[in-house]
């Protein structure tokens, strides 16, 4: 098989069946700390291979795309050929790992909503932690595909977060990879598993990398702890929620717009003397039955079209923040 990509854990083969569909092999190997401390142990690649197709085939019956197709001999999962995006996208519950560093914030404090961060995916770099305005300044991804990833995240978040809650385990924080597929797709891929998960049982104890990390225990004991956990839990128990996506219809500059006029008049007598102008435009709430996706994207931008606006004289915005 002809390997198109090598990373620290895991090897990327192409298809011999197909040109769109990539194999992913995993590797016993594990490193930490940008690859200053690493190590190998039997068993390790199969496990995080099982957590991978596990959760992947869960987020997919959530309505999560992801580029995931099935399992395979061994450690390999048979999956969609994409282009990788290159951020991280890292969701946290709780402080711990770099947060913790960077802040001087103590590991284990809650947050009150779940904070989404990404970093780039560049080794010689480090893969520094960036802000949205940065990575739209330097090109590497654009803001609507930047929401798009965390709204996705966000979701991704709540289903691992319910189905752990289950058996009594916290899900800490979380890195996550997209990306582009043949047919304009993005979904979900590289993998999930306690390599790029941090979970904690009710005693605070890692069932995850950080035993590595940390060189706090046995990893295969661990890593298989929470296999069986997994297994033991019931996907189907995990409520499907759902969504809202906003569409602003907007009037396009310089088309007449008689409500702003109406409007700012009314402004004006009074006494708001430091208005120049106003625009009315309209704000559907869509209710969506399960996580956005882009086919949902696409969606809404025909439904739009053709019902929510007028092109001739509107711009319409699907927002999802
Ligand atoms: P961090 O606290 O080191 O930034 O890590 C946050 C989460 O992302 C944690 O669950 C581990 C995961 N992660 C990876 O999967 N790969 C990486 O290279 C890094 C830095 C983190
Ligand atoms: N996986 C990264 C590395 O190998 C960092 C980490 O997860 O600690 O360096």
């Amino acid at each position: 098989m002809e390997l198109i990509h090598e990373g620290k854990a895991k090897r990327v083969f192409a298809d011999p069946d197909s040109n769109n569909r990539v194999i992913i092999e995993f590797s016993d190997s594990v490193t930490a700390g940008d690859g200053a401390k690493k190590d190998a142990f039997p068993d390790k690649g199969s496990i995080a291979c099982d957590i991978s197709e596990l959760l992947f085939s869960y987020l997919e019956g959530k309505g999560i795309d992801t580029h995931y197709i099935k399992r395979l001999k061994g450690p390999q999962l048979l999956c969609k050929k994409v282009t990788i995006f290159p951020v991280e996208v890292v969701c946290r519950n709780i402080a711990a790992g770099s947060f913790s560093k960077r802040y001087g914030v103590e590991k284990g404090i809650k947050f009150e909503k779940p904070l989404v961060e990404f970093f780039v995916k560049d080794d010689s770099l480090h893969d520094p932690l960036i802000t949205m305005g940065a990575l739209t300044r330097i090109g590497l991804v654009s803001r609507d595909v930047l929401q798009f990833l965390t709204r996705v995240t966000l979701s991704v978040n709540y289903y691992l977060s319910e189905l752990l809650k289950q058996q009594g385990l916290t899900l800490i924080d979380f890195k996550l990879e997209f990306g582009m597929t043949e047919d304009n797709t993005i979904v979900l891929a590289d993998e999930i598993s306690p390599d790029t998960m941090r979970i904690w049982d009710n005693k605070s104890t890692s069932l995850d990398k950080d035993v590595f990390r940390e060189g706090k225990g046995d990893l295969i004991s661990v890593y298989k702890k929470l296999l069986d956990t997994l297994r033991a839990s019931k996907p189907e128990d995990v409520e499907i929620v759902k969504e809202v996506v906003q569409v602003i219809v907007e009037p396009k500059s310089g088309i007449k717009n008689p409500p702003g006029e109406v409007t700012k008049k009314a402004l004006m007598r009074l006494g708001f003397a430091e208005v120049d102008d106003v625009r009315v435009g309209k704000v559907f709430n869509i209710i969506l039955k399960k996580p956005i996706t882009t086919e949902i994207l696409n969606h809404l931008n025909i439904m739009n079209v053709k019902l929510l606006s007028n092109p001739i004289s509107e711009k319409h915005k699907v927002r999802l923040e």
